[in-house]
């Protein structure tokens, strides 16, 4: 089961400073950070906007461990080939994004990058049997994507659950987006979840040019996870 794994800490460079993004990226890597998890928006599928591949291409140089893409984006079959050449790891998608979900995990997978299957909160899970053998990361939202320092909604840790249950011994990671904390931290995991994506709570106090409080926040995290 997922729980087994040791988890991996995501910082979302959304609460980061968008005039120093490269430094950003470099400090909260230096401080601890896991992947560095990388919110692109369209005001389409979400209600904001922050930025496209061009701006992930330009990250790529700074970030040594993970490139975690989440595209809250809609359509989005059209930007597989222009993020996967911007250098993600993983390009994680919405369920809800199209019609042809299968299809987009599909070319995620023949571009050679790992496929991410991002679920709103309002989304059940019925799809997941069906798309599972297609997926390496599942992205449960535990806020309604499109804006960082939204409350953790409570209800999805069922999701997660689930979800852990339904991944099983797979080798697919299990992800948590929005509103993670010290307070929640644990439960997650108990549930199941191995990847914390977190923004605010990590990027509270701190800068590129005094990082330290980045690493404590992480460490934080780290410890909260053990209970
Ligand atoms: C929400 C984004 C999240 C967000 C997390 O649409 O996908 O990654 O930045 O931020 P916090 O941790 O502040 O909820
Ligand atoms: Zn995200």
């Amino acid at each position: 089961m997922s729980a087994t794994r040791p988890v991996k800490i995501a910082p979302s460079i959304l609460a980061a400073d968008f005039a120093a993004f490269g430094a950003e990226c470099r400090a909260i890597e230096d401080q601890g950070a896991d992947w560095v998890h990388v919110d692109v928006m369209d005001g389409h599928f979400v209600p904001n906007i922050t930025f496209g591949p061009q701006m992930c291409a330009a990250l790529r140089p700074h970030i040594r461990t993970v490139m975690d893409v989440h595209l809250m984006v809609a359509p989005v079959d059209g930007f597989i080939d222009a993020f996967a050449a911007a250098g993600a790891d993983v390009i994680t998608v919405h369920l809800e994004a199209g019609p042809h979900i299968h299809r987009t995990l599909q070319a995620i997978r023949s571009k050679g990058k790992k496929a991410g299957l991002a679920i709103n909160p309002g989304t059940g899970i019925d799809a997941v049997p069906h798309l599972i053998d297609m997926v390496d990361l599942i992205c449960v939202m535990t806020v309604n994507p499109g804006f960082g320092g939204q409350k953790f909604i409570d209800c999805q840790i069922d999701k997660v659950r689930s979800l852990s249950a339904l991944i099983g011994s797979r080798p697919i990671h299990l992800e948590i987006d929005g509103g993670v904390t010290v307070d929640n931290a644990q439960a997650l995991v108990a549930a199941g979840a191995d990847v914390l994506v977190a923004g605010s709570a990590l990027f509270k106090g701190g800068s590129a040019t005094n990082p330290a409080p980045y690493g404590a926040n992480i460490r934080a995290l780290r410890a909260a996870c053990l209970g």
